[in-house]
């Protein structure tokens, strides 16, 4: 019993809880990608995924926008192993896309203390992009230090450290089918 893994004692031992289940996720990706498939219509939009917590979103939520769109990734440093924001980000992997005067709309994962979303605004909209917009899966409402204004947000969720679908802690994780709250 005692080399279980991490995924084992979240999902069999139930050592955190469920904050969102699957099904919900998939419920409220689905209301998502008709909500943008209807405000991007005739668009070709750029949809951008942040790495590497935005991967699993970023793939459902296409698959449910019913109209052309492409696809490219960014990839900002995480928080290491500390389950605050260490207040800095770095940019790891750049866009391959030219996004001067397309309709880009960013995936993110989590919306915590706002920082992320801030520092890819300032960069994206030096691109001149025809648009810019955000998606997030998760803001936390009662947390946010910069004032920003999220376009699509899937679920409000109180101050807790998450992990699960997508989402790490010290890397791992991510494959957890649902939302839990660690702390
Ligand atoms: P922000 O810059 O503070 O808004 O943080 C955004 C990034 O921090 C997210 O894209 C996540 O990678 C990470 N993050 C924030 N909160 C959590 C959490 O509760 N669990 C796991 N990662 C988180």
């Amino acid at each position: 019993m005692n080399n279980r893994s991490e995924f084992e004692r979240v999902v069999y031992d139930n050592k955190f809880r469920v904050l969102i289940a699957r099904e919900q996720i998939d419920d409220r990706i689905r209301e998502l990608g008709r909500k943008i498939s209807d405000d991007y219509r005739g668009k070709n939009p750029i949809v951008i995924g942040v790495l590497n917590g935005g991967f699993l979103f970023m793939a459902d939520l296409i698959r449910h926008i019913e109209i052309d769109l492409e696809i490219d990734f960014i990839k900002l440093s995480s928080y290491g192993d500390e389950k605050v924001s260490s207040g800095k980000v770095e940019v790891l992997k750049e866009i391959n896309a030219d996004v001067k005067n397309r309709h880009v709309l960013l995936v993110e994962d989590i919306v915590d203390t706002g920082l992320s979303v801030k520092v890819l605004e300032k960069k994206f909209s030096a691109f001149s992009p025809a648009s810019l917009r955000f998606v997030s899966l998760l803001r936390k409402t009662d947390k946010a230090k910069v004032d920003f204004d999220i376009d699509y947000v899937g679920f409000e969720i109180p101050d807790h450290f998450v992990v699960g679908y997508g989402l790490d802690h010290k890397q791992i994780l991510r494959n957890l089918p649902a939302v839990y709250i660690m702390d």
